[in-house]
């Protein structure tokens, strides 16, 4: 009976290896289409879209200390080597915030108890930031949700540009959907990046730069992405402040240059307790290694003032450099990350976006999070939550859409379950 129960399994087992189900097979690990990778290359010929093309290389080690010690307990992890990899950042990529002195203040100047037909209340608040008789102001716009019981998690955007978080909510967009995040009982909260630095290359005149640079430039001086970085700690300092907000439950969330800024920003500020980067490529999540899409060469080329000048002497030299993006997961552990990508995103770099969670697991398995986050991608538009990692590849092009946030708001409600 029991051989014969066997024989049923084995037969069964077999046809089903034989037989490959066409949706299943729409379920197997992202892989970017062949047609979209020929596209690409065409139209961006110098720069590679083909993974055999991905040139052979090592990770610098996470958890060795620039001493050579094997990083074992949280707490050689949180004395040496965190503090280690966040100087190599500092020095090498994304540059020191200066330590010049400043005040800060908030003012509520608006208040609307009736936002969103009575769903939230809206506080528009002015941070703003003073030094030597100049000052800079942060407008933050944020809704809180009326229902719910307070205080609530927020989610804080890091928005590119100005017209696209309306307080009014005239102008409604998918990458800030304001309206469904109060629907989930979430604060939605919003500022600009260019109230802290324009996204221009000025010699580093303008924004916080103007207020807070002294001196001759040094190579390891903060560049624009630390300073959004910078501004997004300074809504954190409000919120802190705010008995609506729960401080323990913020999550940064940046869009593209937004993406990498966020990144850094939770590397900088325990504080944020998710940070979501989406679809942040290059300078972001994507391992630099790789040279796959955007390069390290072409982005501080194209964007001088993103990151410190010292940067620069890894164009087309990545293998000197002593950190790779997986080491910048690596400090936002134990806290979650949600890291994002796009089908036809290949510029950003997909697969290296997710080998940089992967390669994070190590840390976060130290420091006593469950997470078997498997080194195989997800199939297309299905996230993947792991403990404190999550990943999906969307369908179509580089944005934030609604459904991105979706899952994050998914994401958010298991982990502050
Ligand atoms: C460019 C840039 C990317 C960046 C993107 C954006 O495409 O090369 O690195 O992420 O702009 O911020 O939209």
């Amino acid at each position: 009976m029991k051989i014969k129960y066997l024989c049923g399994v084995s037969i069964i087992l077999m046809l089903s290896l034989l037989y490959v189900d066409p949706a299943a097979q729409a379920q197997e690990s992202w892989q970017a289409s062949p047609a979209t990778v020929e596209r690409l290359s065409k139209s961006r010929s110098e720069f590679n879209y083909y993974e055999d093309k991905v040139p052979a290389f090592t990770l610098p080690d996470v958890l060795t200390t620039e001493k050579g010690k094997k990083v074992t307990s949280p707490a050689i992890w949180k004395n040496i080597r965190r503090e280690e990899i966040l100087e190599l950042f500092r020095e090498n990529v994304y540059g020191r915030v200066p330590a010049t002195p400043y005040t800060k203040t908030f003012s509520l100047i608006n208040v609307d108890k009736n936002a969103m037909g009575g769903a939230a209340t809206l506080k528009q608040v002015d941070i703003t930031i003073s030094s030597e008789g100049k000052s800079l102001v942060i407008h933050l716009t944020l809704f809180v949700p009326n229902k719910a019981e307070k205080p609530v998690p927020a989610f804080l955007l890091i928005n590119l540009g100005s017209k696209n978080i309306d307080p009014l909510r005239q102008l409604k967009v998918e990458s800030w959907p304001a309206e469904e995040i109060i629907d989930r009982g979430y604060a939605a909260a919003a500022f600009s990046n260019a109230d802290v630095d324009p996204d221009n290359f000025d010699d580093f005149k303008d924004g916080i730069h103007g207020l807070l640079d002294r001196g001759v430039r040094q190579p390891d001086a903060w560049g624009t992405i630390a300073a959004w970085a910078w501004g997004a700690s300074r809504c954190m300092d409000y919120f802190e402040t705010d008995k609506d907000i729960n401080r323990k439950k913020v999550a940064v969330v940046g869009h593209s240059r937004g993406g990498k800024t966020v990144l850094w920003a939770g590397a900088e500020d325990k504080r944020f307790s998710m940070v979501i980067a989406n679809e942040s490529g290059c300078g972001g999540a994507a391992l630099a290694l790789r040279r796959f899409g955007e390069t390290v060469a072409r982005i501080n080329t194209a964007f001088p003032h993103w990151f410190c000048s010292n940067y620069k002497k890894y164009r087309s030299n990545e293998d000197a450099m002593p950190v790779d993006m997986h080491m910048l997961i690596a400090l936002n552990a134990p806290r979650a990350v949600y890291v994002t990508s796009a089908d036809e995103d290949l510029w950003a770099d997909p697969r290296g976006s997710y080998l940089s969670l992967y390669h994070a697991v190590p840390v976060f398995r130290l420091l006593k999070t469950t997470t078997n986050l498997p080194e195989t991608m997800p199939p297309l538009n299905k996230p993947v939550i792991s403990g404190r990692l999550a990943y999906h590849v969307r369908d179509g092009v580089h944005n934030l859409l609604l459904k991105d946030w979706n899952w994050f708001m998914d994401f958010a409600e298991y982990t502050w379950k």
